[in-house]
């Protein structure tokens, strides 16, 4: 069952998704070669708390972290631990909150120090089709709009796995509400989006082919060529004519800017 939002609660969801921003904010400031990555995990967990919230993944499912840590050929919930992050590296993180009981669930690729034209390039082309399915999520349209734009720019155009194990998602007063987002499909197919529907839009694209296991752990998604892959997520409201975009990159963006540690390749707007 697809539930609409009021506009009230849409705000309510929009300070959720903002949440998560500026937690990837704070994020972005403290990236370097050395950093464990339980280390971040530990300040998200502080800076949710510290601002009223709680980290949502911690035990959604039985998931033993506040934050999914995913570097390199992981995909996807990627388990934070000692393991320290190294140049070259790309790193998703991937951060979920509820505030006044609403969820925010968005997400980030950075690369540390620099991993090389062909994986830049995959980050910024994943990023592109982000906003890409962004623009079809308007009222009318159908789920397969967006997952036909992201596949059409990822895929088609530039030849990476779009997977197909996970999908996006609608976001509310739970973290996965109906309809599934799949970043792949057929215009016109799926379910008709209507306006106040909140999605999570999340492509998951890797440089290699598009199939992927899941670790021992019964959590971690690895690409099963090894290859890297790359993942951003936001939250969106679906509109009439135009989406709203909850969760806000410019703050990530700028932070990641300043930070020397890290590989810049920033779309300032969506490119065609
Ligand atoms: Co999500």
């Amino acid at each position: 069952m697809m539930i609409v939002k009021t506009d009230e609660q849409v705000e309510l969801m929009r300070k959720s998704a903002l949440l998560v921003s500026k937690t990837l904010t704070e994020v972005a400031k403290t990236l370097q070669p050395g950093l464990p990555t339980i280390n971040i995990d530990k300040m998200i967990g502080e800076f949710i708390r510290d601002n009223g919230a709680i980290p949502s993944f911690l035990n959604y499912n039985g998931y033993p972290f506040n934050s999914c840590i995913s570097v390199n050929d992981v995909v996807v919930h990627g388990f934070p631990g000692k393991n320290e992050l190294q140049d070259g590296d790309i790193v998703t993180i991937d951060v979920g909150v509820i505030l006044n009981g609403w969820h925010g669930d968005h997400a980030y690729t950075f690369a540390i120090g620099d991993p090389g034209a062909e994986v830049m390039k995959l980050i910024q082309v994943t990023k592109e089709s982000l906003f890409k399915g962004i623009e079809k999520a308007v009222a009318g349209n159908y789920t397969g709009d967006i997952g036909f734009a992201i596949q059409e720019h990822t895929e088609r155009k530039n030849g990476y796995g779009v997977v197909r194990d996970l999908v996006g998602h609608g976001l509310g007063k739970n973290l996965h509400e109906d309809p599934q987002v799949p970043n792949y499909g057929k215009r016109g197919s799926g379910k008709k989006l209507k306006e106040g529907l909140v999605l999570a839009i999340e492509p998951m694209i890797n440089l290699g082919k598009r199939d992927v296991y899941t670790d021992e752990d019964g959590w971690t998604v690895k690409t099963k060529d090894g290859k890297p892959s790359v993942h951003f997520e936001h939250d969106v409201c679906v509109r009439r004519g135009k989406a709203d975009i909850l969760s806000n990159y410019s703050t990530i963006e700028k932070a990641e800017e300043e930070n020397q540690h890290l590989f810049t390749n920033n779309i300032l707007q969506p490119t065609s």
